[in-house]
């Protein structure tokens, strides 16, 4: 059917990796990549806006961060990073903070000059007021955390609009740890290597499969049994890794797996630099969007190529997914758990399939997480299976 020895479904990260793995380790195997959508990058695809220079993340922020030396070395064969580090400013009532909370935050809020053992000791004198409660619910979770001033300014409304629920109807499990920084270190990310690939993500994306023994079809759907690369024609014949959701895979026989999107709107303004930051999160529930996304930002070095007068803005609105919305954020509670379980058994009636990526495994990944995961799963899983078709 599939003239290709094995089948990618989806063109994100896991399965570019997967691709790029295959044809590196098998000097004779061709790989045919389809996708829905018309680009490869899956949520981490990118382009440059005409009007402005800047480089839009079609889907969202995407800041690459890694600890791992494995994924590091990987990712550095295709593309250079920038130096770009990550930071990101929230507005409340009317002023500007630095997030994630850290000293600089807890002075600004409480007009005062607190040494980090000051400022620890008032933290956890607030949160002690919740020392004897046990958490039903995400607010009680907040407060024992991180005290009910904090919590209150910028964690309990930002996340009501996140969920679209009140917090006290929220389950507290939402939030494990709230991290609170004693120091003025407002680096977002703690990861080992930082930055942004040097020429935009989608170059480096087209790098990893640049291979004449790589086909992509873009524009194709698996389950649209009107073109040839389709579920019901390839399962059982030819080796497959689907990165597609899991629960649409088995045609929703266990129920749907709950999902929330983000709805983007987009602003240009006449001026150089409409925030001075690349990420402001807005904490009030007065304001309906939970932050915005000021491109140019992501990309200083390119300076000389962007426009000065003109800058584009991205404000994002969160909602629950519907089946025909983009799935973004797993909602992952005990009822999707437990479907989630039941979709995984069904699996080992699919040997030929390896579901992988962040739809197939109805988890959230960073991206060095997908690309981690995916080569393990060609070491373990699709070298495995590769062999065993490629000699039969
Ligand atoms: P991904 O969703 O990228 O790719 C799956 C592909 O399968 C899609 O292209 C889809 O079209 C295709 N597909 C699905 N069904 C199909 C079908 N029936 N037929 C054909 N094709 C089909 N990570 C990080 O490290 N730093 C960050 O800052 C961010 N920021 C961020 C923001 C937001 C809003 C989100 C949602 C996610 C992030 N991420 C992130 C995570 C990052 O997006 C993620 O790690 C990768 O995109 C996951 O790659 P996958 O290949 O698993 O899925």
């Amino acid at each position: 059917v599939a003239n290709a020895d094995l089948v990618i479904v989806g063109a994100g990260l896991f399965g570019l990796t997967i691709a790029q793995q295959v044809v590196e380790h098998n000097p004779t195997a061709r790989v045919h990549i389809i996708d829905v959508r018309n680009h490869i990058g899956g949520n981490a695809y990118s382009y440059f806006d005409e009007q402005t220079g800047a480089e839009i993340h079609k889907y969202g922020a995407h800041l690459f961060h890694t600890s791992s030396k494995r994924v590091w070395d990987y990712v550095n064969r295709f593309t250079t990073f920038t130096n770009y580090v990550h930071r990101v400013y929230t507005t409340h009532n009317g002023e500007v903070f630095p997030l994630p909370i850290n000293l600089g935050t807890i002075n600004q809020f409480f007009h005062a000059a607190y040494t980090p053992a000051q400022a620890k000791a008032l933290i956890e004198q607030q949160a002690g007021e919740y020392a004897d409660v046990d958490p039903q619910n995400l607010n009680d979770q907040g407060i024992k955390l991180i005290g009910k001033p904090l919590y209150e300014a910028f964690i309990k409304n930002y996340t009501a609009k996140q969920w679209q629920t009140d917090p006290e109807q929220l389950p507290a499990t939402i939030i494990r740890r709230l991290p609170v920084r004693f120091t003025y270190n407002n680096r977002y990310f703690k990861d080992t290597w930082e930055g942004l690939p040097i020429d935009g993500y989608t170059a480096w994306f087209q790098r990893m499969i640049d291979n004449p023994r790589i086909e992509v079809s873009l524009g194709v759907d698996f389950f649209d049994t009107s073109q040839p690369l389709n579920k019901a024609a390839l399962v059982g014949k030819v080796p497959i890794v689907y990165t597609g959701p899991i629960d649409r895979y088995f045609g929703y026989s266990e129920g749907e797996l709950k999902w929330r999107t983000v709805d983007f709107k987009e602003v240009r303004y006449a001026e150089d630099d409409h925030f001075g930051c690349p990420v402001m999160n807005y904490a009030d529930a007065d304001v309906p969007y939970t932050r915005a996304i000021e491109f140019k930002h992501f990309n200083p070095e390119r300076a000389d190529k962007q426009s000065h007068d003109n800058t584009v803005v991205w404000y994002e609105y969160s909602r629950f997914a519907g089946r025909d919305d983009d799935p973004y954020y797993p909602v992952n509670t005990d009822a999707d758990k437990a479907t989630y379980n039941k979709y995984k058994n069904l699996e080992s009636a699919e040997p030929q399939v390896v579901f992988g990526g962040r739809l197939g495994q109805y988890a959230y990944f960073d991206m060095w997480a997908t690309i981690d995961s995916a080569l393990t799963a060609y070491e373990e899983q699709v070298a495995p299976l590769l062999k065993e078709s490629l000699n039969a």
